[in-house]
């Protein structure tokens, strides 16, 4: 099939790539001119294992192009909706490049008039759909379906060619025939229902892993206090298999572009319809204050920060990606700043977008520079090259032995065997 993607963010650039290894001719369409050039050379804006490989790959054999207009689709008979709606200053999700997308559907509609299937895969409010499908009921040769994208940064392009799921939410036959058609060779289960369940399956599957997260979190307080190991209560509750072992890890936090701006976006929605969402207020509030808790462990061993040097591995919001979006990182840099300590950090990739925000923090080269002379190490991204550390030498040149592991990753009994001080998150 002939598809265009609008937006070609970490959402857009997967779908394109992904569809185009489907067999599908793509085109990827953006605002931003330099994205656009730097795609056409093969360069993708994001770090995404195994993405740029794969774009190099479709733009080689002719699947893939990229263009500024909206003109060039004339051809897509399925056009992908895959811009950003980030959070507003209220809390909602802006819409205006979702706004922005379908009067580029619309001026290519009176262009190339034909028949074509409008994607809404951006993760917009309920009945944000329905709300544009009547927009755009002038032209009722536009079919509109919401298909809700549940990529997961660092996985994203494995997560696209073998999603968990495919929801297909449209009333519109033909819409549904054509989706049904574009995803043929993808094995995942499918749901077929209303544009408006498909738009809430999106944002209640945000909220409910955020929520098993901060649940874990508050627990992992309690495991601290009691001196229980949330790691292991994790292992036996997983076990269930009613609870499952996934989206347990107690850690510094939830952080992304996804969970923080869907939960609030979710909270609004309810509230405009004079309901409460209270745990998913509680969880995101247990969220905001999971890195100090995490700092006060730190506090505890070392009450006065002015002059210590702290290393603090991993900037990133998870590993295996660049994007520092809400990173817990940013809260934790600021608060040892604020208390007079001297950060040094290391990030496989995500330093330099730190260093914009914290300029004063010095970024090593590597988790052993960092530790150097260090009077503790945090641990804050598990990305494997800050978990799997040559323990004798950090210890060596460290000021004083002190580790707190943030992500639960590190050889604890090890650790505490090779003569350092350890403090896992709820975990003794
Ligand atoms: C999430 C959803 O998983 C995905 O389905 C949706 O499409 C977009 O949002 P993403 O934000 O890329 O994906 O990453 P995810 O792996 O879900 O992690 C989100 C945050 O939760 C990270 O900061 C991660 O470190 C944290 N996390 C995850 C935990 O603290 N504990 C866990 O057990 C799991």
């Amino acid at each position: 099939m002939k598809v265009a993607v609008i937006g070609t963010g970490y959402v857009g650039l997967t779908t394109a790539v992904s569809l185009a290894m489907g067999g599908h001719q793509v085109i990827g369409i953006d605002l931003v001119d330099s994205k656009i050039a730097q795609l056409r050379q093969g360069r993708s804006p994001i770090y995404e294992p195994g993405l740029e490989e794969a774009l190099v790959s479709m733009l080689g054999q002719g699947m893939l192009d990229f263009t500024t207009k909206i003109a060039d689709a004339q051809e897509a008979d399925v056009l992908f909706v895959c811009v950003g709606t980030p959070e507003a200053a209220d809390g909602t999700a802006n819409l205006s490049y979702l706004e922005a997308a379908v009067s580029d559907v619309q001026s290519l509609q009176r262009v190339a008039p034909r028949s074509r299937v409008v994607v809404i895969k951006s993760t917009v409010p309920v009945g944000t759909g329905d709300r544009i499908a009547s927009e755009l009921r002038e032209s009722s040769d536009l079919h509109i379906a919401s298909n809700p994208e549940f990529l997961r940064e660092g996985s994203a392009l494995q997560d696209a060619l073998q999603p968990s799921r495919i929801v297909i939410g449209t009333a519109d036959e033909t819409a549904a025939s054509v989706l049904e058609k574009l995803y043929e060779g993808v094995s995942a289960p499918r749901i077929a229902t209303t544009r408006a369940n498909a738009e809430l399956i999106k944002y209640a599957s945000n909220a409910f892993l955020a929520t098993r997260i901060s649940f874990m979190n508050e627990l992992a307080r309690l495991s601290e206090a009691l001196g229980t190991d949330i790691t292991t209560v994790a292992r036996g509750m997983g076990l269930d298999s009613r609870i499952g072992p996934e989206f347990l890890r107690a850690g510094v936090g939830y952080g992304g572009s996804c969970f923080p701006k869907d939960t609030i976006a979710l909270l609004q929605l309810a509230q405009q319809h004079g309901v409460s969402l209270s745990i998913l207020d509680k969880a995101r509030e247990v969220n905001a204050t999971q890195p100090i808790w995490f700092l006060q462990q730190l506090h505890k061993r070392l009450p006065d920060l002015a002059g210590k040097q702290i290393a603090v591995l991993g900037l990133a919001f998870k590993p295996d990606t660049d994007d520092i979006r809400e990173a817990p990182s940013l809260k934790i840099l600021e608060a040892l700043q604020k208390a007079g300590a001297k950060v040094a950090a290391y990030d496989p990739i995500a330093s330099p977008a730190v260093r914009a925000i914290f300029p004063q923090v010095q970024y090593a080269d590597s988790p052993a520079q960092a530790c150097q002379g260090a009077h503790a190490a945090l641990l804050v991204t598990e990305w494997k090259e800050c978990v799997e550390l040559d323990w004798k030498s950090i210890k060596a040149s460290m000021e004083s032995p002190l580790l707190f592991d943030g992500r639960n990753a590190w050889p604890s009994t090890q650790l505490r065997e090779a003569g350092f001080f350890y403090t896992g998150v709820g975990k003794s």
